[in-house]
């Protein structure tokens, strides 16, 4: 069996999966049951000057049957004093010292943060998080969100920390960023041991048609708050790739966070460069739970690629993902049928009719072309191969597993990218490309 443990940044946790600094880390009873249900790592709710929350604070976005595809929320740190949230980690750190536990923290001056690092130390936890990503709230406070869109303040505070680090620093980054990797090189130039993203999204989810108040609703208002769950899960996977294929970043641990609620999740996110993950979210919806299917599914993974550890795995994808102007313009892909699987739905049709490249004919089963139009019933759809650009859309569409596959079609051409195309053309050695009647 796969060796699941790992070593961020000097931080040892039995497995990659750590519950997320939120609501499902806030107390020593949350603690203990998430590390008995089979969680390696525990990073606490943001510590600081205790807040006052408001009600109601979270709001989602469904899609047909899914709950949650996206969750937003209005909630700030901890409302626990930290004598309380460091006490408690010690206790939690007694009983469980093979497990990692981070204290998150989130304070102003270089006093305060001197003092937090002292504490989070004293009270035995394996790691600080610095929170600069909440985009609600604290950021007002000049927190949060505030300083992780400053990468000079990032350097400034993180250097503050570094003063009194005697345990790992990890620096937890806003998405609400043009960029991040000028907060990460920023956090790195500062001496942080790793970095972690994302925290949340600015996002407003929706309005509520008879109060014309936007969710969730709080005496007649609302305010934007921070999206996470699922759908933000793309987003967080292109950040992570852009620190772990920055050369100025080389080096620099990351644990990856954001949608992440199976173990394939957190396979994408370590593939693409992350030593480990982190889980609000999934945990918020499903329970503690979750994390057996997290290990089990990410070991046999493992086993059935003949990769001897989860370190195996980590940033095998990253050099896979390159400029545009690197993609091979002679490549080309078509979509194919599986008539076995076929149910007749002819949503592949409509897609590519309407939405792409009319590259699909409905035809009578006894091979007759109808030509085009909205008659459903019983015709087959069939791929026109010479006009299909092998966009994918069908095979988005298409509701049966592996029914339409893309698949490679021979051109007989060199690899030629964009660049090498602009090359061509300017020494001659080329011509124009015709356009698309
Ligand atoms: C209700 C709620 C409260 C949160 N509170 C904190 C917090 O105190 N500190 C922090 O660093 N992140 C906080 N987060 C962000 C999560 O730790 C995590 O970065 C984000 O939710 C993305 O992960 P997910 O998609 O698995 O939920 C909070 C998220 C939610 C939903
Ligand atoms: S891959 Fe795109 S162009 Fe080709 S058949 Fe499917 S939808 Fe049409
Ligand atoms: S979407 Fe899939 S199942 Fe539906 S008609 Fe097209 S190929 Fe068949």
């Amino acid at each position: 069996m796969a060796d699941l443990s790992i070593n961020l940044a000097g931080i040892k946790s039995p497995n990659p999966f750590w519950v997320a600094s939120a609501p499902p880390a806030n107390t020593a009873y949350q603690c203990h049951n998430a590390f008995a249900a089979g969680w390696g790592g525990f990073v606490w709710k943001t510590i600081g000057t205790p807040i006052v929350n408001v009600s109601s604070r979270y709001s989602a976005l469904n899609l047909g049957q899914m709950r949650m595809a996206g969750l937003n929320n209005i909630e700030l740190i901890s409302d626990r004093a930290p004598e309380t949230n460091f006490r408690e980690i010690k206790e939690c750190k007694k009983e469980w010292p093979n497990h990692a536990i981070i204290a998150s923290l989130m304070t102003d001056t270089r006093d305060n943060w001197h003092d937090f690092m002292k504490r989070a130390r004293d009270a035995g936890a394996d790691g600080v998080e610095l929170n600069f990503g909440c985009p609600h709230g604290m950021c007002e406070r000049g927190m949060g969100s505030a300083v992780g869109q400053n990468p000079e303040v990032i350097e400034t505070i993180v250097g503050w920390v570094m003063e009194a680090a005697e345990i790992p620093v990890i620096v937890k980054l806003t998405p609400n960023v043009t960029s991040v990797v000028p907060a990460a090189r920023a956090a790195k130039r500062a001496g942080a041991d790793a970095v972690s993203l994302i925290n949340t999204i600015n996002s407003i989810t929706q309005v509520n048609m008879e109060t014309m108040c936007p969710e969730p609703y709080v005496a007649g208002l609302s305010t934007h708050g921070g999206y996470c769950g699922p759908a933000v899960k793309p987003i967080a996977l292109n950040m992570l790739h852009e620190i772990a294929s920055d050369p100025q970043c080389e080096g620099l641990p990351i644990s990856g966070i954001g949608g992440i609620s199976n173990w394939k999740d957190a396979a994408d996110f370590i593939a693409l460069g992350a030593t480990g993950v982190q889980v609000c979210t999934a945990i918020m919806h499903y329970g503690f739970r979750i994390v057996e299917e997290m290990k089990d599914g990410l070991s046999d993974f493992l086993d059935s690629k003949g990769m001897k550890s989860v370190n195996d795995l980590r940033g095998l994808a990253v050099k896979k993902v390159t400029k545009w102007e690197n993609l091979n313009l002679n490549y080309k892909r078509i979509a194919t049928i599986d008539y076995d699987k076929c149910i007749n739905c002819n949503l592949c049709y409509i897609a590519c009719e309407d939405g792409a490249h009319q590259a699909i004919a409905l035809i009578s089963p006894d091979g007759h072309d109808l030509g085009p139009g909205r008659l459903p019933g019983k015709l087959i759809p069939k791929i026109l191969e010479d006009v299909c650009v092998g966009c994918n859309l069908c095979a988005l569409v298409c509701p049966v597993d592996d029914c339409i596959v893309m698949v490679d079609v021979p051109t007989g051409k060199k690899h030629m990218s964009w660049k090498q195309y602009q090359e061509g053309l300017a020494a001659g050695k080329l011509k124009p490309i015709p356009a698309h009647p």
